[in-house]
């Protein structure tokens, strides 16, 4: 008997999308993002947005003239990122992949990660190797920017909860964190449930 697909398996996602289970889809860019770079814009560079899903905020960076290479494992939501690009005529390059290769494919590449709703939607038991991940794909002193979301204790988000505590002991070793704040402007039904994070990528810790 074939195994049931897990959150790990690029299947899982692809079939939540396929049958309309993607209840985490703004159809826009988050509005905490566009409000924290019109408040502190990021050094120009090259982006990555892991688990992209359909491109709103990889889209949103490229505007603020960013490159931004966005990164997902179902082809199919690719194609569509790719099809909104396009319509907007917005310049962003999307890649299938796994975001667990990208330490291997893109070593100290990029100047900056945005992540939104990838940490909370990978095996929890993976968090630690997703931060490595991260750590890993920034060049020293990289920026992290992330807003963490479903914050706190209640099971569900897309899937899993994220808490606080964790997050900063994760992050500790390989980040200096530089802010971090409950934004004002999260989507209706998440007020108080995000939590944005700008961090630095620590120079002296191994690529
Ligand atoms: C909860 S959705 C959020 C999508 C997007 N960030 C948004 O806010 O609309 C999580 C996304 O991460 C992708 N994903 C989950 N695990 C992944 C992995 N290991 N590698 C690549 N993409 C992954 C899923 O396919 C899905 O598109």
């Amino acid at each position: 008997m074939t195994p049931e697909p897990t959150v790990n398996d690029a299947a899982f996602w692809q079939e939540l999308y396929a049958r309309g289970g993607d209840r985490w889809e703004l159809g826009r860019p988050n509005p905490s993002l566009e409000a924290h770079l019109a408040r502190h814009p990021l050094p120009v560079g090259l982006v990555a947005v892991p688990g992209c899903g359909r491109g709103h905020d990889a889209r949103l960076l490229a505007r603020h003239g960013h490159r931004v290479l966005g990164f997902d494992f179902v082809a199919e939501t690719l194609r569509t990122a790719r099809e909104l690009a396009a319509r907007d005529g917005v310049d962003v390059r999307f890649e299938e992949r796994d975001v667990f290769e990208l330490a291997a494919v893109y070593p100290t590449f990029f100047d900056g990660v945005w992540e939104y709703t990838c940490f909370c939607a990978i095996d929890p038991r993976r968090r630690a190797e997703y931060v490595d991940v991260l750590a890993r794909i920034l060049k020293p002193g990289g920026w992290l920017l992330a807003g963490f979301f479903p914050m706190g204790d209640q099971p569900g988000g897309p899937p899993f909860a994220v808490r606080e505590a964790e997050v900063r002991t994760l992050l500790a070793s390989r980040f200096e964190l530089l802010e971090d704040y409950v934004p004002s402007t999260s989507p209706q039904g998440r007020q108080g449930r995000e939590w944005m994070l700008l961090a630095h990528r620590q120079s002296d810790t191994p690529d």
